[in-house]
């Protein structure tokens, strides 16, 4: 065997016997790197006699292929069987019971929103909307409270400090009455929607937070009369507060954006710790809950919307959701609505599943 021959053997076992891509490296620069035997065994053909080079050659260059092509082999090998490795490593073991998903559940006031919602369809109402930044036409001016009227300053705002392009000043809405301007301007008369969402005032104690949730009712047709709003609050709260014993009372009140202006109360009486909503509220152990207000809307409020007073008439109401969800489920402090306890929510919240949702939550209708 000539020394070329062993130095061969030699390196194609090292090569059969790497046990790494690294070892199998080492094996390539030791043979066919700058430095290695078969690069030095091919320089000496340099001096050779063109005789003595044609008949050492090819045995080099038989060598360097060989060397080459067993390391590509190797290393192709060697790759099959880490990849093989890794798979087997990465088993997912299917049969492992899953980890229980942490389930959400519904919030009492989006719960009652979607309530309120299926009511009033029956009765023939269109869910509305508006922007909770509002300008001050609409949440002021338009439903009668021109800029120097004293019943602005009734409610505190949250006012921004930039203005519309029109000049009028940016708010929070204070109420949902300005989605009845919007209502009357979008889609004229007759007209028949609720408008549940956030309201915002500078108010903050045990039954006051900065931000709450209303429902404003708006009807206008021809011939409407107090006794359709008293009728329609009335079938309202039977539906949603599910008993029959329920006495309205109307209450004279002012509102200037409706004339005549009533508050409606309804009669309760107190079982325990609970409110519990129903009878009458001059009866013994009863009493009267103011719920909101409401009236017949003001022929003013009717010009600013474009529409003529001597045409159409209409009743507008606005019922504070919290108050009439913390009725309903029996809860009694208004600020664990928007603290975000868990624990209350599990407690309080509904379950998706049981009762699939209108209107997907409160989020959803920002
Ligand atoms: N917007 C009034 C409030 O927030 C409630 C209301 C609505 C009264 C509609 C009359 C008619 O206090």
């Amino acid at each position: 065997m000539t020394e070329l021959d062993s130095q061969k053997q030699a390196a194609l076992a090292a090569i059969a016997g790497a046990t790494s891509l690294e070892a199998l490296e080492e094996q390539r620069l030791a043979a066919l790197g700058k430095k290695g035997w078969v690069s030095l065994a091919l320089k000496t053909l340099g001096q050779m006699s063109p005789d003595e080079r044609s008949a050492a050659a090819p045995a080099i260059q038989a060598a360097r292929t060989e060397i080459a092509e067993a390391i590509e082999a190797k290393k192709a090998a060697l790759e099959a069987a880490e990849l093989e490795a890794q798979l087997v490593r990465e088993t997912i073991d299917l049969t492992l019971p899953a980890p229980a998903a942490p389930r959400g559940s519904v919030h009492p006031v989006s719960q009652v929103m979607d309530e309120l919602a299926e009511i009033f369809a029956d009765l023939g109402f269109a869910v509305a909307t508006g922007p909770e930044i509002e300008d001050d036409w609409h949440n002021f001016t338009a439903l009668n409270m021109d800029e120097t009227h004293p019943a602005r300053a009734m409610h505190d705002t949250f006012y921004f400090p930039d203005r519309t392009p029109e000049g009028r000043e940016i708010l929070l809405r204070t109420h949902t009455s300005p989605v009845q301007i919007r209502s009357m301007i979008a889609q004229s008369a007759p007209i028949r929607i609720i408008a549940p969402g956030r309201v915002y005032r500078s108010d903050s104690d045990a039954t006051h937070t900065p931000m709450f949730h209303q429902v404003e009712g708006l009807v206008v047709d021809r011939d409407i009369h107090l006794g359709h709003l008293k009728w329609t609050l009335e079938t309202f709260f039977k539906a949603f507060f599910e008993r029959e014993d329920i006495t309205l009372r109307l209450r004279p009140s002012y509102f200037p954006f409706t004339e005549p202006s009533v508050e409606v109360d309804v009669g309760y009486s107190v079982e325990g710790n609970r409110r519990v909503v129903g009878g009458h509220g001059d009866a013994p152990g009863h009493a009267w809950m103011e719920l909101g207000g409401s009236g017949m809307v003001n022929p003013r409020v009717l010009e600013f919307a474009g529409l003529d007073p001597k045409e159409w008439q209409g009743f507008a109401f606005g019922l504070g959701i919290d108050r009439i969800a913390m009725l309903k489920y029996g809860m009694n402090d208004l600020r664990a609505f928007f603290d975000g306890d868990p624990r209350w929510l599990r407690h309080y919240g509904f379950s998706p599943f049981d009762q699939p949702t209108l209107s997907a939550g409160v989020g959803a209708r920002a």
